[in-house]
């Protein structure tokens, strides 16, 4: 039985934390945050994320899974300490080291003789030798092992992933961190950190530079009039292209791609190269915010000063609750700061006092006590419970003549018609 180390028990942490618990490894995972650790250790998830739960209740019942507060408690017969901290974007654009740097400090005195640190936070290149200089150990080795899992199918991912890739200048220490994953049968990629660390942001601007190609696709054929969904269907049976992230939308969002994609572009700026490809992508992704605007400022008959608007979708994505970074909230931004009032409502999430970043929203217990006196209703997150509501119940609460935009393109166009809605979605 490996002994491992987790600091930081967010959607990260917390699903590599539970997951190793689930493949046999003994884990103490840390936070920072009390309340936190004391959900965790009655069972209590404080996120949605499917799996998750019974995961980590297995995991507190059979032994291998312990939270405790601080990374200190939790790394004194770590073989391995995962580092699965927070990398935010920081004021120049760059991922922001400061959480990783205090954790390898905290820790740096309190590890055991040849243990190994992890970087599973998404940190630029030339991390893995920043990490060994705070920690101060010629006898620990620093790794890059970052992670690719998905916000709302995390487990999943983490359990099946396409590929482990391990960064490192010491093959030992490289294999060492591979054993782990045994279980998982996974395609292995063994690297050093530059190119691991390289991998990550790649990855995720790649991902990003196909959400926004097809939103551009999407203006394109609102353009010329062709059907945005006819034509994803008819690139994706090429299998250069695949299915995968063609979805037109309001944008992309959440915790990774905006700060990934911008920090891949300072540290191409930093070794020299322009990057001028991914800035076309960010600029796409920031106009497709004020295309969805103007679509439901359109839909109003050319402005909402004054206009109740009913929002459905607050996260970024569905099968979460994640609201960082989410473009519903940058879409309902716009829209209140042109003077409307929204009431929203999405099924993962409630009111939260605590949370500015529902400040000025009226949050909704249902999708239809958002409709309620609306003059437009805004499809901004693409929950399954969306497609299946009922549509006559929607159109007696709201305003004449019924209206709909549909920023993920989630609603049948003909049936919403039959309903008797004006249906504008993306490229269609
Ligand atoms: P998160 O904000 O959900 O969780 C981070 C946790 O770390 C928080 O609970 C915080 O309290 C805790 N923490 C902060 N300082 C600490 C300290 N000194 N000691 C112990 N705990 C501390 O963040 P996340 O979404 O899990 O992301 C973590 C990293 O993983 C980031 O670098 C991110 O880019 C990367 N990543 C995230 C995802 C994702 O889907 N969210 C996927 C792949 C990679
Ligand atoms: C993304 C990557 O998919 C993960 O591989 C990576 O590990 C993670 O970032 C990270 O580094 O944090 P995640 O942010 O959970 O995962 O969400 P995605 O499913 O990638 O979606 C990102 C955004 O793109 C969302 O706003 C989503 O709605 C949007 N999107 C995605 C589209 O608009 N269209 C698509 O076809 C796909």
């Amino acid at each position: 039985m490996i002994n491992i180390a987790v600091i930081g028990a967010g959607y990260v942490g917390l699903t590599t934390a539970s997951c190793f618990a689930s493949m046999g490894h003994r884990v103490v995972c840390a936070d920072i945050d009390q309340d936190r650790i004391a959900a965790l250790n009655e069972g209590q998830v404080p996120i949605v994320e499917a799996g998750l739960s019974e995961l980590v209740r297995s995991g507190l019942e059979g032994g291998l899974l312990t939270f405790v507060v601080g990374a200190a408690a939790a790394v004194a017969d770590c073989e391995f300490a995962y580092l699965c901290v927070p990398t935010p974007q920081g004021p120049d654009g760059s991922a922001d080291l400061s959480y990783i740097r205090s954790v390898a400090a905290e820790i740096g005195p309190l590890l055991p003789t040849e243990a190994v640190v992890v970087n599973k936070s998404t940190v630029p290149v030339g991390s893995t030798r920043v990490v060994e200089e705070v920690l101060g150990r010629d006898d620990i080795k620093v790794v890059s092992n970052p992670e690719f899992l998905r916000e709302g199918s995390a487990v999943h991912d983490f359990l099946n992933p396409d590929r482990v890739v391990i960064g490192s200048a010491d093959q030992a220490a490289a294999f060492r961190v591979a054993s782990l994953f045994d279980p998982l049968r996974a395609h292995l990629l063994i690297t050093d950190p530059a190119s691991a660390e390289t991998i990550k942001y790649a990855s995720n601007a790649f991902l990003a530079a196909k959400v926004s190609f097809v939103n551009a696709i999407a203006n394109v054929c609102e353009a010329v009039g062709a059907d945005v969904s006819d034509v994803i269907m008819g690139m994706s049976y090429d299998r250069r292209i695949g299915s995968e992230f063609m979805k037109p939308g309001p944008g992309f969002g959440g915790s990774c791609f905006p700060k990934d994609t911008t920090a891949l572009i300072r540290i191409a700026e930093d070794a020299g190269y322009d990057f001028g490809l991914l800035r076309g992508v960010i600029e796409v992704n920031v106009a497709q915010f004020e295309r969805v605007v103007e679509k439901v400022e359109a839909a109003a008959g050319g402005s909402v000063d004054g206009i109740t608007i009913a929002a459905w979708g607050l996260a970024f994505k569905a099968r979460t609750d994640d609201l960082r970074m989410s473009p519903a909230l940058e879409v309902i931004g716009r829209l209140r700061a042109r003077g409307a009032r929204v009431q929203a409502y999405d099924p993962a999430v409630g009111p939260r006092p605590a949370d500015h970043a529902l400040d000025g929203i009226e949050v909704c217990a249902d999708a239809y006590g958002a409709c309620d006196g609306a003059a437009v209703l805004v499809v901004l997150t693409e929950w399954d419970d969306f497609r299946r509501a009922d549509f006559t119940k929607v159109a007696d609460l709201l305003t004449r003549p019924l209206r709909v935009v549909d920023a993920r393109n989630l609603l049948d166009p003909a049936e919403m018609r039959r309903y008797g809605f004006q249906y504008t979605g993306i490229g269609r």
